[in-house]
Parts: C-alpha cells; structure tokens; sequence
C-alpha cells in the first residue's frame, strides 16, 4: 500500500483518524493502531503528520511507535502468519514449524516475503496452550499444527483460497 491509495492522501488519512479518537495524548496508541491498519505499518511520513496533527513531539511518537511489539515501521505483509514459540508449544515441536516456514517462506521471523503477500514472525503465548502447537493466520486460530497442515495453509493463502479451520484442511 503506498502512501497516497484509498482515495485519501496521506494528510487526508491521517486528519480522519486523528478526528476519530480526538488528539489528547492518551489518544495516541488508537491512533497508532488505526494508522497501522491503514498502511500495514506506520510509515515515518504517517508518524510526523500524527505528530503535527495532534501536536504531539515526534520524539514521544516514535518511541510509543517503538515500544510496542504490535507496532511495525517496516512494511507488513498482505497476510500475517505467527508461531507461538512458548513453552507449551515448544514442547510440542513448535521449532520445527518455524523451521518449516522459514524455509518455505524464505524469510525469518519478524521478516517479509519479496512480494509483500506474507509476514511471519513468533510470539511467546497466544493463550491457548491446551491447542500447541499453534499458529495464527490473519488472527484466526489453528491449533495441533503439523508440517503438512501449515503446508497446505500457505497453500491456500498464496492462491486466495483460505481455509476457515485447521480441521477444513486436514
Ligand atoms: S505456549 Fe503456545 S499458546 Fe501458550
């Protein structure tokens, strides 16, 4: 996505934002996340107008924008795949299905693939443990993961045919 689609410009995006949430400072991770939403990361750009918009110092901006794992200033991809690595998970091979994306995909976690179409990254709980291991794909759950069954997610999300469940998959 670049910084002028969606009908808006960049100023333009960023005013309707701001004007949702008001520019009190404690507005300012709404505005964050709304802002991620919109560009799939927060592009510096985007981070000076919010700056000036809610006449805030860019200084306090960047490092909210920084402090926050959910917050990314590199492009996202279009999908967003995510491994739980934590301890109930690791105890059930969660190694071997980073291992497996990182080598399908190319790319290591908290990377990009070249064409934008998928990020992948690990988290340390998801909060479901009983389901280990587990993966996210575009926020939806699949618990019990396997190689063959990740296989065939990313599949089904480079050809836009994605799965609602693991069990659709199996
Ligand atoms: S350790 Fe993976 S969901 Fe909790």
């Amino acid at each position: 996505m670049n910084l002028h689609d969606n009908g808006y410009d960049l100023d333009e995006a960023i005013t309707h934002i701001v004007n949702r949430y008001g520019s009190k400072s404690t507005a300012l991770i709404m505005v964050l996340q709304d802002v991620q939403k919109h560009y799939r990361y927060l592009p510096m750009e985007a981070l000076k107008a919010v700056a000036k918009k809610m006449n805030l110092p860019i200084a306090q901006i960047y490092s909210v924008a920084t402090f926050y794992k959910a917050f990314s200033l590199t492009p996202k991809g279009k999908h967003h795949v995510c491994v739980c690595t934590g301890t109930a998970c690791h105890v059930r091979q969660a190694a071997v299905i980073v291992d497996n994306l990182s080598r399908s995909l190319n790319i290591q976690p908290g990377e990009t693939t070249q064409d934008g179409e998928i990020s992948f990254e690990t988290v340390n709980c998801l909060g479901a443990c009983a389901l280990g291991p587990l993966v996210t794909v575009d926020d939806e759950y699949h618990g019990n993961m396997t190689v063959t069954i990740l296989n065939k997610l990313l599949n089904e999300l480079r050809t836009g045919k994605m799965a609602k469940t693991t069990e659709e998959v199996k």
